[in-house]
């Protein structure tokens, strides 16, 4: 998997319980998946279709770093289908704890946001990778 954003839990994104609030945490997982996206489809306009099943496995408390790792795992015709994963990590040891993670698919899309295909040298250097069920 690759690295795909570091962030600080700050106190503006903290929820009533004293953890991260679970929106901040799809914010940030959002914004680093479709970057990768768009990285990786060499193409700026590729929007989300698609989040999965999201359990916050352990709580993310203020001053905590989290890093965010991302692979993909099939390429369609116009849509990508990514691997997210965030992990809490220790500033003193570097030890990681998985916190979360997901499954986003992405959309190449045209000026009228209509879907469109993802460019055919990006889906060939994909296409060992089987579709994604
Ligand atoms: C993305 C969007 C253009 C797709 O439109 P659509 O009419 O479903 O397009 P298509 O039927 O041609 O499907 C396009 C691709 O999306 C995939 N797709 C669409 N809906 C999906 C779903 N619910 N789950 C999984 N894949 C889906 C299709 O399988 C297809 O993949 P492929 O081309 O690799 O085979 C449209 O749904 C949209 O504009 N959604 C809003 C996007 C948005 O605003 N996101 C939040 C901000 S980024």
């Amino acid at each position: 998997m690759e690295k795909l954003a570091l962030k600080l839990c700050m106190t503006k994104d903290i929820g009533v319980h004293g953890n991260l609030f679970g929106g901040i945490m799809l914010a940030w997982l959002d914004e680093a998946a479709a970057t990768f996206a768009c990285s990786v489809c060499k193409n700026p306009n590729m929007v989300t279709v698609k989040i999965d099943e999201m359990i916050f496995k352990r709580p993310v408390k203020v001053g905590d770093q989290v890093n965010i790792y991302g692979e993909v795992k099939s390429v369609g015709k116009s849509s990508m289908t990514m691997y997210v994963e965030a992990r809490a990590s220790n500033f003193y040891t570097g030890e990681e704890k998985m916190v979360c993670s997901t499954i986003f698919i992405f959309v190449r899309i045209d000026h009228n946001g209509d879907a469109i295909p993802i460019d055919e040298s990006v889906r060939q250097s994909y296409a060992h990778l089987p579709p994604y069920e």
